[in-house]
């Protein structure tokens, strides 16, 4: 089986898997990191939205082997230590979960966002496709909205 070796927040890591092994299992069941969730295994709910060099991509459709070589951040890599992500710090602040099982993909596509533009408007925030069974959009867009505040404030 050929291995495959990658950045995961901050840390290298080499994982043996069959080259289209989704990095979604790749992260979850070889090495542990279950911030990223799975939900429909098709790109469609991107409950798993985790970043690959910067980007926002759904790694339940990205096999193993487009990782190789490159930088992956989950949820779990946001936070500097002790000290939150502005996202996350918006985030408790608008108390935004509900149920909490789409929020990690939430967050992870608004970091995405926020790193495009830090002044977002509506249609901006819109366009984010991840799915909230609970609802909670409304929430979702006053923290994205809190959270280009504090970036914009923090420089
Ligand atoms: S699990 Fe639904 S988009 Fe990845
Ligand atoms: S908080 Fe429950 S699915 Fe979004």
């Amino acid at each position: 089986m050929p291995t495959y070796t990658f950045t995961v927040n901050g840390k290298q890591v080499s994982v043996d898997a069959p080259a289209d092994l989704p990095l979604l299992w790749a992260l979850r069941d070889k090495l542990g990191i279950r911030g990223p969730k799975y939900g429909c295994g098709i790109n469609v709910c991107k409950a798993c939205t985790s970043h690959l060099d910067g980007k926002a991509v759904n790694p339940c459709v990205v096999p193993v082997e487009e990782a190789d070589g490159r930088e992956v951040t989950t949820i779990e890599g946001l936070a500097d230590g002790d000290r939150l992500h502005p996202v996350q710090q918006a985030w408790i602040e608008q108390d935004v979960a509900q149920c909490g099982y789409c929020q990690p993909g939430q967050i992870m596509a608004a970091v995405a966002l926020l790193g495009r533009t830090l002044d977002p408007s509506d249609a901006d925030i819109d366009a984010i496709e991840n799915v909230c069974r609970c609802g909670t959009y409304f929430r979702i867009r006053e923290a994205i909205k809190k959270a280009a505040e504090l970036m914009r404030k923090a420089g």
